[in-house]
C-alpha cells in the first residue's frame, strides 16, 4: 500500500515516468478508477487541492466523498482523526486528507485501511503540491530538474509547499537556493546543500531560473506583509519562470499575470494532470 505522506515516500524514477504519462495525457479522461471511491478530508480551507483531487478522480472515472467541511461532519462532535480516518476507509479506496498539525497524515496512515495521500499537514509537508511544481519545472524547463538557480519568497518557515520543494530539488545535481525571508520566517531544516539567505529580493533576482513566490502563512501566525513589484519582477532573465502555490494575496501583481514568465496558473492545470495519474498509481 502507497501511503503519499512526504515528497521522501516518491522516487525520482516514480516522478518521472508519472510525469512522462501525464504530459501525454494531459488531463483526458478514461474509466481506470471506475468503482473506485477517494474521501476528500479537508480540516484546513482548500480551494485549489480539493477541487483538483475531485476533478483527477472523476477524470479516471471515479467517485468523491467530499468532506471539505469538517465543521458540519462528527469532527465537530469530538471524533478522534483516528476514528475518523478508520470509518472513512471502510467506505472509501484512498483517503486525501488536509490537517492543521504536523505529522498528522502519518497518524492517519497508521490506522487507515487504504492509501493516505497528504494534502498538506500544518507547517509539515505537502508532497502532491511538489509533484506538480516539479511537474511544472520539468514542463518548462526541457524535462530537466538540475542546474537551476531557485529563488524563494515570502513565509520560508511555515510554508509547507516550500518545504516539500526544496526537499524534491535537492536531490538533483547543481541546484542553488536562495531563501528570502524576513529573520522571523527564515527557511529552516533540512537545509540543500547550497543555499544562500538574505533579507533583500533584489540582490537575487537577476540570477534566477526559478521563482518561487509564496503567501504569509498568517493562520499560522506569521505577521507580515509583502508585495513584488513590476519592476522587480522584471529584473528576473526572460527565459526564468515564476512559479506561485497560491492561493496569492498580495504577492503579484495582478498586472504580472500575462508576462509570459508567469506559470501560476499552469501549475493549477498541471495539478489535475498529475493527480490524476498519481490517483492510478496509487489505486492499482
Ligand atoms: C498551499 C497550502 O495549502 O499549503 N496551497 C495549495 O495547496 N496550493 C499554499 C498556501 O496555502 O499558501
Amino acid at each position: 500500500m502507497l501511503h503519499v505522506l512526504s515528497i521522501d515516500d516518491l522516487t525520482n524514477d516514480f516522478l518521472y515516468s508519472l510525469w512522462q504519462e501525464a504530459m501525454s495525457n494531459k488531463g483526458t479522461g478514461n474509466n481506470k478508477l471506475k468503482g473506485k471511491i477517494l474521501t476528500n478530508l479537508f480540516y484546513e480551507p482548500s480551494t485549489r487541492t480539493s477541487s483538483s483531487f475531485y476533478s483527477a478522480m472523476t477524470r479516471s472515472g471515479g467517485a468523491v466523498i467530499p468532506i471539505n467541511s469538517v465543521q458540519f461532519s462528527s469532527v465537530a462532535k469530538g471524533e478522534s482523526l483516528e476514528d475518523t480516518i478508520i470509518t472513512m476507509s471502510t467506505m472509501s479506496d484512498v483517503i486525501v486528507m488536509r490537517h492543521t498539525d504536523n505529522g498528522s497524515a502519518r497518524r492517519a496512515s497508521l490506522v487507515s485501511r487504504v492509501p493516505v495521500i497528504n494534502a498538506g499537514d500544518g507547517d509539515g509537508e505537502h508532497p502532491t503540491q511538489t509533484i506538480l511544481d516539479g511537474f511544472t519545472i520539468y514542463y518548462h524547463n526541457n524535462k530537466k530538474l538540475s542546474n537551476l538557480k531557485v529563488t524563494m519568497v515570502g513565509d520560508l518557515k511555515n510554508g509547507r509547499t516550500v518545504k516539500s520543494l526544496v526537499k524534491l530539488l535537492g536531490r538533483f545535481e547543481n541546484n542553488h537556493f536562495n531563501f528570502v525571508s524576513p529573520e522571523h520566517l527564515k527557511f529552516s531544516n533540512p537545509f540543500p546543500e547550497n543555499y544562500y539567505e538574505t533579507q533583500d529580493v533584489n540582490e537575487v533576482l537577476q540570477d534566477t531560473d526559478v521563482l518561487y513566490v509564496t503567501r504569509v502563512q498568517k493562520e499560522r501566525g506569521s505577521l507580515y506583509d509583502y508585495s513584488l513589484t513590476m519592476n522587480q519582477l522584471n529584473l528576473i532573465p526572460k527565459r526564468s519562470i515564476v512559479m506561485h502555490p497560491f492561493p496569492r494575496t498580495n504577492e503579484i501583481p495582478v498586472e504580472f499575470d500575462k508576462d509570459s514568465r508567469a506559470k501560476y496558473f499552469d501549475q493549477i492545470q498541471f495539478g489535475v494532470w498529475c493527480r490524476q495519474i498519481l490517483l492510478e498509481r496509487v489505486l492499482s
